[in-house]
């Protein structure tokens, strides 16, 4: 399973990055906003500056166009930004229309807003590299995110379809884990979701009698 990390903070990029761990990143626009990165060409820079921390790991960088034509070109100019840059695209009709453009000419698609398993179905028969079904926000209206993605991977498996499963909205430690049961392929993740997995008391415990014997025993 990959791991991406589901930020624009560059600090935070760069410490999971420096973790050895990060196969990617992904954004949107609300992430990017919440950075300060305004502007179009700040916009694009900051896409690049993700890019060179990450080595060779996808980035995804959405468009804000809902429409075909708008799709395409930003995607087009997204595209041309680096070799890694993954298109994000929303699941809506327009959307599905641009992805299977862009899987015609070989550039590399990330359908965002996946929410039920028609969808995914669809995006995938238009062609798209990833899929991000968002668990958590499943989860806040009491409906079961994890189940999303347990069907999406039994359908995708049914016809061999390509598209990898990107799980997206991950919340908690425990998501990433459900994930990796379920069969992602992928899951991004906000930085502190991916520590929280470092996490168990008895690791603590079992370090703290570690080193006191080491200690006790060497002086
Ligand atoms: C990433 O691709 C998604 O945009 C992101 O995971 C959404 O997460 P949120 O539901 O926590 O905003």
């Amino acid at each position: 399973m990959k791991f991406f990390v589901d930020t624009a903070n560059l600090d935070q990029i760069r410490e999971a990055y420096d973790l050895g761990i990060l196969d990617g990143v992904t954004t949107n626009p609300s992430l990017m906003a919440k950075e300060g990165i305004v502007g179009q060409q700040n916009i694009l820079d900051h896409y690049v500056n993700i890019c060179n921390i990450v080595g060779s790991g996808d980035v995804s960088a959405e468009v804000i166009s809902t429409d075909f034509e708008g799709i395409i070109r930003e995607g087009q100019i997204l595209s041309e930004l680096h070799n890694n840059i993954v298109v994000k695209v929303p699941m809506i009709k327009e959307g599905v229309k641009a992805i299977k453009y862009f899987s015609d000419k070989g550039i590399r698609t990330n359908c965002t807003l996946i929410f039920s398993p028609g969808q995914a179905i669809l995006a995938a028969k238009a062609g798209a590299t990833y899929i991000s079904p968002f668990i958590g926000r499943l989860d806040d209206i009491h409906l079961d995110g994890i189940n999303l993605i347990e069907q999406i991977v039994h359908i995708y498996g049914n016809y061999a379809f390509e598209t990898e499963i990107l799980a997206a909205s991950i919340r908690n430690p425990l998501h990433i884990v459900k994930c990796a049961e379920a069969g992602a392929d992928v899951v991004t993740c906000p930085l502190p979701s991916i520590l929280g997995l470092l996490k168990h008391p008895l690791t603590d415990a079992g370090l703290a009698q570690f080193l006191a014997d080491h200690k006790k025993a060497n002086g």
